[in-house]
């Protein structure tokens, strides 16, 4: 049986004794699970992440020289032919593997479940994650050899995650080539660093940010998983992009064709100096993004000669890393990112439920702060209407609306391409698995998928 007292000295000098109120009212078990959760906490490692959080804004970015990353279209590159014949060649071999990172919560956009799991309103009703396996199974297709999937969850969204996936019978992919595992947590502290609690015996933990991917990877046994495979280039990238390429042939072929880098990324030219994505940039000399929250408006609005911005390079989160840099990844520690931000929390006089107002720190650490670990990363240039479509709010810029508009339109664009007469008012949206970039389309195929394969819609 625990006692209070065996509890009361560790936490009386970590600061954190207010974890004992409502000892008395919990039974033998809750008592039990309290204290194996305060047996897991770092102390120390928390204060000193409240303390570094009080820190101003300013201090986040450190002294080193920070300058922008040049960056070009890969599509006007001469060696692109060269590229897409190298990846075709990664693909036959089953040498890439695709990585997503779906432990967010998706709070801006409203959305209650699993971010990959919101059905966008196209008009075939597909989800985020359909959208996404169908592509790999048209790769699979394509080149005669599955794509091994892992999808990074968090305990909030894990289950939820996974019977998405059941329900649908894996979206037809095999469930053998998909490994589900969540992300670690970390505790969520008040504005005075003490330890939230969100039941009486539960500490109120919160996931610990797209960074927590490579410990998670590593811990679950699905880094092991792909090497087993052969796998050599892992696409790692964020859910909520509805036009993501996973597993880009031209980007495989980019990075396997350039030997001096250990990982590659997506760049897109900034919409506006307040877009909401992280930037490109070196600091210090190393490839950096720099996140939107954490960029000084100086930074922001620099322009060019030509009136340009200074730091145009977006982060799109779409990456590729070579199996060699996440195995670098593993146990390395990334630095931690504070926001404040709204946690559900319990006290004794205060029961269970949302604040008004933000109320507790929350840590996180930024798959992007391996790149200056790495030392070179390749900025891969690309264009938004072909590349980047983020359902993040859900109205305005980057909600469902825009997003759709921009699926509907590079689908019309492609069957321009492929000489189909098209109505310029109307959307469209080609199912993956009929085309995984404007391949292989033609006036019979149209003929014979519209309604069924080709959906027609307008907004
Ligand atoms: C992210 C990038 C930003 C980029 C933008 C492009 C980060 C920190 N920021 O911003 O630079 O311009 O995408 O759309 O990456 N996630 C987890 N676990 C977590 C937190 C997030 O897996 O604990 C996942 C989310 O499910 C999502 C991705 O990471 O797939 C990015 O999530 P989010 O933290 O919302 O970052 P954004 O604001 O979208």
């Amino acid at each position: 049986m625990v006692l209070r007292e065996d509890l009361e000295q560790l936490l009386t000098s970590a600061g954190q004794n207010h974890l004992l109120e409502a000892w008395d009212s919990l039974n033998i078990s809750q008592k039990q699970s309290l204290a194996d959760q305060i047996s897991t906490l770092d102390f120390p490692g928390l204060s000193q992440l409240h303390a570094d959080a009080q820190k101003p804004a300013e201090h986040r970015l450190g002294d080193e020289d920070i300058s922008p990353m040049p960056f070009s279209l890969a599509a006007d590159d001469s060696r692109r032919e060269y590229w897409l014949a190298t990846g075709e060649s990664v693909l036959t071999q089953g040498q890439a593997a695709a990585f997503l990172v779906a432990g967010g919560q998706g709070s801006r956009l409203g959305y209650e479940g699993p971010k990959g799991a919101y059905r966008v309103g196209l008009p075939s009703g597909k989800s985020i994650f359909q959208i996404q396996a169908e592509r790999l199974l048209r790769l699979e297709q394509l080149y005669g050899k599955p794509v091994p999937w892992c999808i990074m969850t968090s305990p909030r969204n894990h289950a939820e995650t996974v019977a998405h996936f059941e329900e649908n019978s894996f979206f037809g992919l095999s469930s053998e080539k998909i490994k589900f595992f969540p992300q670690a947590m970390i505790p969520a502290l008040d504005v005075e660093g003490k330890i939230l609690r969100e039941a009486p015996d539960r500490i109120a933990l919160v996931p610990d940010g797209n960074g927590g991917c490579f410990k998670a990877l590593s811990r679950s046994g699905a880094l092991n998983w792909l090497a087993e495979q052969g796998v050599r280039l892992v696409f790692l990238y964020g859910v909520d992009n509805i036009l993501v390429k996973v597993c880009d042939p031209f980007f495989l072929g980019a990075l396997a064709c350039s030997a001096e880098f250990k990982s590659a990324s997506k760049v897109v030219a900034k919409r506006s100096a307040q877009e909401k994505v992280g930037i490109f940039a070196f600091k210090g000399r190393k490839p950096s993004v720099i996140e939107y929250s954490d960029l000084p408006e100086s930074l922001r609005e620099q322009r060019t000669e030509d009136q340009g911005l200074a730091f145009d390079g977006g982060n799109i989160a779409v990456h590729l890393f070579r199996i060699e840099a996440l195995r670098q990844l593993e146990h390395q520690p990334l630095p931690w990112h504070a926001a404040f931000k709204k946690v559900n929390y319990w006290t004794p006089t205060h029961s269970y439920g949302d604040p008004e107002t933000a109320n507790a720190w929350k840590f996180e650490q930024f798959l992007f702060d391996s790149f200056p670990i790495l030392g070179t990363m390749y900025p891969f240039g690309v264009t938004r209407e072909e590349e980047f479509a983020p359902v993040k709010n859900a109205s305005g810029e980057d909600s469902p609306v825009s997003a759709r508009r921009m699926l509907g339109e590079l689908h019309r664009r492609w069957l321009q391409r492929a000489g189909i007469a098209v109505e310029s008012d109307t959307l469209y949206e080609i199912s993956p698995l009929l085309s995984y970039a404007g391949e292989g389309l033609d006036q019979a195929l149209f003929g014979r998928e519209l309604g069924k394969g080709i959906r027609t819609f307008r907004e």
